[in-house]
């Protein structure tokens, strides 16, 4: 089964086509590049021995999505392809929503052209903002977005909703990821970040190298038992099996038009456990102040994953050392490579 893989050579969706390749599926990839680098390509052939059909094409662009779809007939489709800061999305809202929103409209008129019938769709435990109770489940309220990033993950949750109940040709699942941390344990592929990191972990194992200053913690004066924001941090490798097995639970059961699942751990780690985590395992130092709060961060989020576990027969198999140590080991690669 051909596979498309929108955002292919991104951090998670190069990781899902390991695992798609892996469970016997054929992944297509496309990838703007905007985000990522084509030398994901040859991480992928390493890994897996198969060089993956590839095409350098916006999501938006209608024309060349459509060739696609007229060179390979698609069975399915993951929908990784979307801009994803949060602080940027703040400056650049009209960008977010025609990036986000829009490349799901051009992908889900060409999978309804073509008769594509599967969709999974990365959405985020963004959607729930600072929830009322923890664990939160795919019940849970979903409160107003904190960011056009985050409204753009509602927006688009609800387009698949609206267009999987009006038309039997297309089935969906919406994806909440919570966390996504580590790299492949080969240290072949893993997470590029441009710039600056904003998110976590690669920041601090760009500290721990010496690429960069110590680490900023934003915020001790949260009601957490150390005082630190709580996240759910689910390593990417277990994060690109849940994708395999929402495309096989959609296969199975026919009478699911759309539905919904949390993927994350279930369980909710502090900054500053990370921060000693990953010195524990990496048996190495890190710097690190306390800062202040970073504006529009959650105090703490944490996933139920019962019904991932339930229906996809999915839950994680890695743990937080095992993400800490393979995000150290890649960023160990990557300085083995500059
Ligand atoms: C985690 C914690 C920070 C950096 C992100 C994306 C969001 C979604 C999930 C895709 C927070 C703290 C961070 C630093 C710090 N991804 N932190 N110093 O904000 O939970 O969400 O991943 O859907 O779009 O924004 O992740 O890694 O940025 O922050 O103290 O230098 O680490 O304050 O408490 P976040 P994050």
């Amino acid at each position: 089964m051909n596979i498309l893989v929108t955002g292919g050579m991104g951090f998670i969706g190069s990781h899902t086509v390991v695992e798609l390749h892996n469970s016997g599926y054929t992944p297509i990839i496309v990838d703007n590049l905007s985000n990522s680098d084509k030398t994901v390509l040859n991480g992928l052939e390493k890994i897996t021995g198969q060089l993956f059909k590839f095409y350098e094409v916006d999501c938006n662009d209608n024309r060349a999505m459509e060739s696609v779809f007229k060179e390979n007939p698609i069975d399915g489709a993951i929908h990784f392809a979307a801009s994803k800061a949060v602080g940027e999305s703040v400056e650049k809202p009209l960008f977010y929503y025609q990036n986000n929103v829009g490349s799901l409209l051009v992908l889900m008129e060409l999978m309804e052209k073509y008769h594509a019938p599967r969709l999974i769709f990365s959405s985020s435990c963004t959607v729930y903002g600072e929830p009322d109770f923890l664990p939160v489940t795919e019940l849970s309220e979903k409160k107003p977005a904190e960011s056009p990033y985050g409204n753009t993950k509602q927006i688009c949750e609800e387009i698949i909703e609206d267009a999987t109940r009006a038309s039997k040709r297309i089935r969906a699942i919406a994806l909440r990821y919570f966390n996504p941390i580590g790299a492949h344990p080969s240290s072949l592929i893993g997470e590029l970040p441009l710039g600056v990191p904003s998110n976590l972990v690669p920041f601090i194992t760009q500290s721990a190298i010496g690429l960069r200053g110590p680490l900023a913690i934003h915020g001790s004066d949260y009601n957490t038992p150390d005082g630190t924001c709580i996240r759910d941090y689910i390593h990417v490798v277990d994060l690109a099996k849940a994708h395999v097995a929402s495309l096989q639970y959609l296969s199975g059961n026919a009478q699911c038009d759309f539905d919904i699942f949390n993927i994350g751990t279930g369980q909710g780690n502090s900054v500053l456990e990370v921060v000693e985590t990953f010195k524990k395992v990496n048996e190495c130092s890190l710097n690190y102040a306390i800062g202040p709060r970073r504006p529009g961060d959650v105090e703490k989020v944490f996933g139920d994953v019962a019904k991932s576990r339930r229906l996809l027969g999915w839950q994680t198999e890695l743990s937080l050392e095992d993400s800490l140590r393979d995000a150290w080991n890649w960023q160990l690669s990557l300085s083995r490579k500059s």
